[in-house]
């Protein structure tokens, strides 16, 4: 086993931890989690990750952080579903300052997607891979031979006048009440309208709807691959690891 790592995954409405081997991409004991402060500033959200990782005494070391939204070299460029008090700043000193540890900072759904490619349902795959987080918004991450091309943004993708997220992410499927049937129908025109542009082999569907994929995968119509994520919405703390894992082996 190697030196256990941290992870924790920064979200609109819950903020959640885990101990990762990244060795394996396994979590070890249980995830923690807390909800998101209502006022999420840089500051409030950092106070809330010391707490979560006091908790989590067995992993030391560097620690990953997802972020929900742009990160370019740990500075955050949008905040769509979060406080607008993040843009500009950058994440990782935030955070590094809160815990006094080393932090890798990245997008929510890049690391999401990091996870599925090394450890999960894209292991192995080197065509082109699409990676899809359904949650609050839709997050994306787009590989091609394993690598990962960072801070797309395809759930603010126009889709008939609206933005992607606004149209079929799995929060908009509870608030307007969708049943599988009328939510799927919608995805499935995301979905065309990437595969158009994109010609991935293969989407991965992640968040935490991913764990229902049986239920609504007999309705999805594109023509490539689709695989639900294996990690369901345990893949951003999982990333986070592995991110903070090669941050350290890479100085
Ligand atoms: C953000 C993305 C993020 C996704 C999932 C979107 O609103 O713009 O960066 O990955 O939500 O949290």
């Amino acid at each position: 086993m190697s030196q256990l790592l941290l992870g924790v995954d920064i979200g609109g409405s819950s903020i959640k931890a885990g101990v990762v081997d990244p060795s394996t991409g396994l979590l070890v004991g249980s995830m923690v989690s807390a909800p998101t402060p209502r006022d999420s500033t840089p500051q409030n959200v950092a106070a809330v990750i010391a707490q979560l990782a006091a908790q989590l005494p067995q992993a030391t070391g560097p620690v990953g952080v997802t972020y929900p939204g742009v990160v370019q070299w740990g500075v955050v460029r949008s905040a769509a579903n979060i406080n607008h008090a993040w843009l500009g700043v950058n994440g990782a000193v935030v955070v590094s300052a809160a815990l006094a540890r080393p932090v890798a900072f990245l997008n929510d759904a890049d690391a999401a997607g990091v996870a599925e490619m090394r450890w999960g349902a894209g292991r192995g795959h080197m065509g082109t891979a699409i990676m899809l987080t359904f949650g609050t918004g839709i997050g994306s991450a787009i590989f091609v031979g394993g690598r990962l091309f960072p801070n797309t943004e395809f759930g603010h993708m126009e889709l008939d006048g609206k933005e992607a997220e606004v149209f079929c992410s799995a929060r908009v499927r509870t608030v307007e009440k969708l049943d599988f049937p009328q939510w799927t129908a919608r995805v499935n025109h995301f979905l065309e309208r990437m595969h158009a542009l994109f010609w991935p082999d293969i989407f991965i569907l992640g968040g935490a709807v991913s764990e229902r994929f049986a239920e609504f995968a007999p309705l999805l119509r594109v023509a490539a691959g689709i695989r639900p994520a294996q990690f369901g919405n345990q893949a951003g703390i999982i990333g986070a690891a592995l991110a903070a894992a090669e941050q350290a082996h890479s100085g």
